[in-house]
């Protein structure tokens, strides 16, 4: 329980960055909103939970101690409770643990049967960073998982002002693992796009041409009866960079594969899903190593922190360990993100120095290294003409026109 982010909530100031966040808190706190510490109260003046702590993989499985804990805190109050309750996981679980783990604490915890006495159900979310109220506002599907009609009932209830979306109603076990799927392969057209990228580097080809080439299949972008093209946003994890981070990407697809492993499969793929994303931010030092065989007292620029645009998350960001061996290797960096410095900061200190315009981060650079697709990034042809000796810019997003740049380097870019 974390009373100071409970105040906050409470004062309509959100505790994390998200696209229209204040705004919403702002219009509903205090009307049809209201955090809490108390836990007690909340389940017992409500007739739904849902339960959204963390579930961190601690390195080799999934974390359940939150979600253990909370189920027994609530199982405590079911005890005393006389009208049927419905207790939800929301958080990312591994599938079985809805039933074979929260489902028995509660009973335990409340000496009372799930299914007669009280309901279980498991509705996993699919919101982005960044894009959370948007993605949940108007969702692709809602996975409705109940261990019986009752509980899926509930969750209907909860979702009825969706009546247009499509909806999955199945068992806790399917709802859980549809959330796994769905982020392993994203993941994998990620890793794959990138194995096929570092190919191309070698061998002379350029990824970007060879991807367009592939995205041009109809099976990937139909083409309708009026004969344009859809383009659908999956095409977009279908591209080579310098690898996928978050809090959700890496951490759920180890997760999955420490479960397959445990249910005794190979999980061959998937293991290299991750390994290829591990070495990915060294195909960044490899491109600078090529013109910078020393990297000490070299001024390096790294632009973008944050794992993806549009948020402050740095969470298992590509920037991170690039960061850390460009400073290991003696270089002087330089960064630059329009929102994650501060988060950044706070595990670099004072070894990186953070720059608050992004033409002061390239002013004196010699190379610059291009980690996140922000969008204000496109400007850096324009920026860097300027100045009288160009870094090299290392295109880590191939976001930039090559041709744009005097010195460029980019993933997946072979010269011939
Ligand atoms: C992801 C899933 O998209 C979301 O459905 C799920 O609920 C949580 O996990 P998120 O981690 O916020 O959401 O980010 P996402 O936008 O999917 O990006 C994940 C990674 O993929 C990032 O490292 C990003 O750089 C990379 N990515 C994303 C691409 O490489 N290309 C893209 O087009 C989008």
């Amino acid at each position: 329980m974390d009373a100071t982010k409970v105040a906050r909530i409470n004062a309509g100031d959100p505790p994390i960055y998200e696209l229209g966040l204040e705004d919403l808190l702002k219009r509903h706190i205090g009307q049809n909103l209201r955090a809490t510490t108390d836990l007690a109260q909340a389940v017992a003046n409500s007739e739904i939970s849902l339960i959204a702590v963390g579930t961190p993989f601690d390195g080799s499985a999934i974390d359940l101690s939150y979600i253990r804990e909370v189920a027994r805190q609530i199982g405590t109050v079911l005890r005393d409770k006389t009208d049927y309750h419905v207790v939800i996981v929301k958080s990312t679980v591994v599938p079985g643990t809805t039933e074979d783990t929260v489902l028995p604490i509660l009973e335990e915890a409340s000496g009372k049967r799930a299914g007669p006495d009280f309901g279980v159900g498991m509705n996993p979310e699919f919101l982005r960073e960044g894009e959370a109220i948007n993605d949940f506002m108007e969702p692709d599907r809602i996975v409705l998982g109940g261990i019986d009609e009752r509980s899926i009932a509930a969750l209907d209830e909860l979702y009825a002002g969706f009546p247009d979306v499509d909806k999955v109603r199945t068992n806790p076990r399917t709802a859980e693992m549809i959330k796994y799927t769905a982020n392993s392969l994203l993941a994998t057209l990620i890793s794959f796009s990138n194995e096929i990228g570092n190919l191309c580097a070698q061998v002379g080809v350029d990824v970007v041409e060879v991807m367009e080439g592939v995205h041009l299949d109809k099976r990937l972008s139909p083409i309708l009866a009026d004969g344009t093209r859809v383009n659908p946003a999956s095409l977009t994890y279908l591209a080579a960079g310098c690898g996928f981070g978050g809090s959700c990407f890496p951490k759920d697809v180890k997760a999955l594969i420490a479960y397959g492993e445990n249910e005794g499969h190979s999980m061959a793929l998937l293991k290299s899903v991750i390994h290829v994303n591990e070495a990915q931010p060294q195909k960044m030092l490899a491109l600078l190593h090529k013109h910078f065989p020393d990297l000490k007292g070299r001024r390096i620029t790294v632009l973008g922190m944050a794992f993806k645009p549009g948020t402050d998350d740095i969470r298992e960001s590509p920037s991170l360990p690039v960061t850390k061996q460009l400073l290991d290797a003696g270089a002087i960096v330089t960064g630059f993100d329009p929102i994650a410095c501060e988060e950044a900061q706070k595990v670099f200190g004072d070894r990186v120095v953070f720059r608050e315009d992004l033409a002061d981060a390239l002013s004196d650079a010699e190379a610059v290294l291009l980690m996140t697709r922000w969008p204000q990034f496109e400007q850096l042809p324009e920026l860097v003409k300027n100045l009288s000796t160009p870094p090299l810019v290392i295109d880590g997003r191939r976001m930039l026109t090559r041709t744009a740049l005097s010195r460029y380097e980019g993933i997946g870019l072979g010269r011939a």
